[in-house]
C-alpha cells in the first residue's frame, strides 16, 4: 500500500479495503460462449453489459485481489508486485466511479467504454511484470518447494481471472461498435464460420476432409497454436542439427460430441517424464531472465511462460492441455475444448475459506518414502522426519 499512496487521492485510496471485502463477497457469475454470443447479438448490448460490468468487474477484481493480500510477504513487497497490486486497485476505483452513474445517458457509457480501454492498456504488461517478481523473489531467497506450489497456485488463478477480465473488456468494446459494423463482432456463428482457425489448420492438413467448425475466441486458439507450433518446431530444428531432413510436424483435429481434440505431434526427440511437469511451473522456469521492456512488446521466448499460460487459455472454457512425450522420440500435445458453446462455460477462481487454506503455510511431511541409495538410512525414525 505504501508504495502506491503517491499515485491516488488518500481519501479514495483509504476506502480500497472495504470495496475489496464488500465485492470479495459475491461469487464471479461464469458467463457460457453462448452467452457472450447473445450479448453481442442484443440491441440494447452496450447498456445491457454496462449495468453488467459495472457489477461484475470489481467482483471479479476484488476476489483476485484477496488473493494477492494473502501471498507470502517476502514475495508481496517486492517491487513489482507492488506495482501489479497499484495497477489493481486503481483499476477497481476506476470502475466503482460509474457505479451509480445513469445508465440511460450516452456520455455515461462512452466514457465507460473508455475508462475500459484505459484499464486493459494499463495492465498490458501483467505477466512480465509478475514473472519479474517471481525472479526478484527467487533471487533473493531461492526456491523452495512450498512457496513454488503456493505460486503455482496463485498465478494459475491470478492469469485466469486475468483472461476473464480481458475478455469481458473485449466484448464490451466490441458491442459499443456492433451498431456501425456489424461485420466485425468476434461471436458471430457466421464470421467465425468463414474465419475459423480450426477449419483453416484442417485443410491444410489433411486436405480432402471436411472442415470442422466450433465456437470459439480466435485469440485464444491462435495464442494456444502458435505456443505449441513454436516449441514443437524449436524441438524439430535442434535435435535434427545434423540431419539434412526435418521430420514433420503433424496435426491432427477430431470433433466428437463432447469435445474438439487437437494433437500436436513432433519428432523432437521429447522431454523426461520427470521434467514434464515443471514445464508447466512458474518457478521452475530453466530460461534465461529476459530484457524487461526491450522490445516493447512481450517477449517471443523467455519466461518459459508459453504452455502454463497455453493451458490456462484451453481450461477457461473448460478444455484442458496436456502432453504426452516419449523420450528419445517426440512429443505430442493436446489441446480439449468442448465442442458445443453451452458447454464452452468459463472456469473461474472464487475467493473462499477453501482458497484462503491454500496460502496458509503448514509444512506437511512427504506421505511417499524418500528414495535412498544409502543402505544405513534404511530404518529412519518417523519422528525425525
Ligand atoms: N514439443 C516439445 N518437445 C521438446 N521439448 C519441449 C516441447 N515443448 C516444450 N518443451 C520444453 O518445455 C520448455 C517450456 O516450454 P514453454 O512453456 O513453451 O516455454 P519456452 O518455450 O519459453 O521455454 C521448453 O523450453 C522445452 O524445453
Ligand atoms: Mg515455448
Amino acid at each position: 500500500m505504501k508504495f502506491v499512496r503517491f499515485l491516488m487521492k488518500n481519501s479514495s485510496l483509504a476506502n480500497v479495503p472495504r470495496h475489496i471485502d464488500h465485492f470479495s463477497k459475491f461469487s464471479p457469475s461464469p458467463l457460457s460462449i453462448k452467452q457472450f454470443l447473445d450479448f453481442g447479438s442484443t440491441n440494447a448490448c452496450e447498456k445491457t453489459s454496462f449495468m453488467f460490468l459495472r457489477q461484475e468487474l470489481p467482483v471479479r477484481l476484488s476476489n483476485i485481489m484477496k488473493e494477492i493480500n494473502l501471498l507470502p510477504d517476502r514475495l508481496l513487497s517486492t517491487p513489482s508486485v507492488q506495482l501489479v497490486q497499484s495497477w489493481y486497485i486503481q483499476s477497481l476505483l476506476d470502475i466503482l466511479e460509474f457505479y451509480t452513474k445513469n445508465a440511460d445517458d450516452h456520455t455515461v457509457l462512452s466514457g465507460f467504454t473508455d475508462a475500459l480501454i484505459t484499464i486493459r492498456n494499463r495492465h498490458n504488461d501483467v505477466v512480465p511484470t509478475m514473472a519479474q517478481g517471481v525472479i526478484e523473489y527467487k533471487e533473493s531467497f531461492g526456491e523452495d518447494h512450498m512457496t513454488s506450489q503456493n505460486v503455482q497456485y496463485f498465478l494459475d488463478r491470478f492469469y485466469m481471472s486475468r483472461i476473464s477480465i480481458r475478455m469481458l473488456i473485449n466484448q464490451h468494446s466490441k458491442c459499443g461498435e456492433s451498431d456501425r459494423l456489424p461485420s466485425t463482432l468476434p461471436f458471430q456463428e457466421e464470421t467465425l464460420k468463414q474465419k475459423s482457425f480450426i477449419s483453416v489448420l484442417l485443410s491444410a492438413v489433411n486436405g480432402s476432409k471436411q472442415p470442422v467448425y466450433i465456437v470459439y475466441v480466435p485469440s485464444h486458439l491462435y495464442h494456444m497454436l502458435f505456443e505449441l507450433f513454436k516449441n514443437a518446431m524449436r524441438a524439430t530444428v535442434e535435435s535434427h542439427e545434423s540431419s539434412p531432413r526435418l521430420p514433420s510436424i503433424k496435426v491432427r483435429v477430431a470433433l466428437g460430441g463432447e469435445d474438439v481434440t487437437i494433437k500436436m505431434s513432433d519428432k523432437g526427440g521429447g522431454v523426461p517424464l520427470s521434467k514434464i511437469d515443471r514445464l508447466f511451473s512458474y518457478m521452475y522456469t530453466t530460461a534465461p531472465t529476459p530484457n524487461l521492456g526491450s522490445s516493447g512488446g512481450a517477449p517471443l521466448a523467455g519466461f518459459g511462460y508459453g504452455l502454463p499460460i497455453s493451458r490456462l487459455y484451453a481450461k477457461y472454457f473448460q478444455g484442458d492441455l496436456q502432453l504426452y512425450s516419449m523420450e528419445g522420440y517426440g512429443t505430442d500435445a493436446v489441446i480439449y475444448l468442448k465442442a458445443l458453446s453451452k458447454d464452452s462455460v468459463e472456469r473461474l477462481p472464487v475467493y473462499n475459506k477453501s482458497a484462503w487454506r491454500h496460502y496458509q503455510h503448514i509444512q506437511e511431511a512427504d506421505d511417499w518414502c524418500v528414495p535412498s541409495s544409502d543402505p544405513k538410512n534404511m530404518a529412519v525414525d518417523k519422528v525425525q522426519q
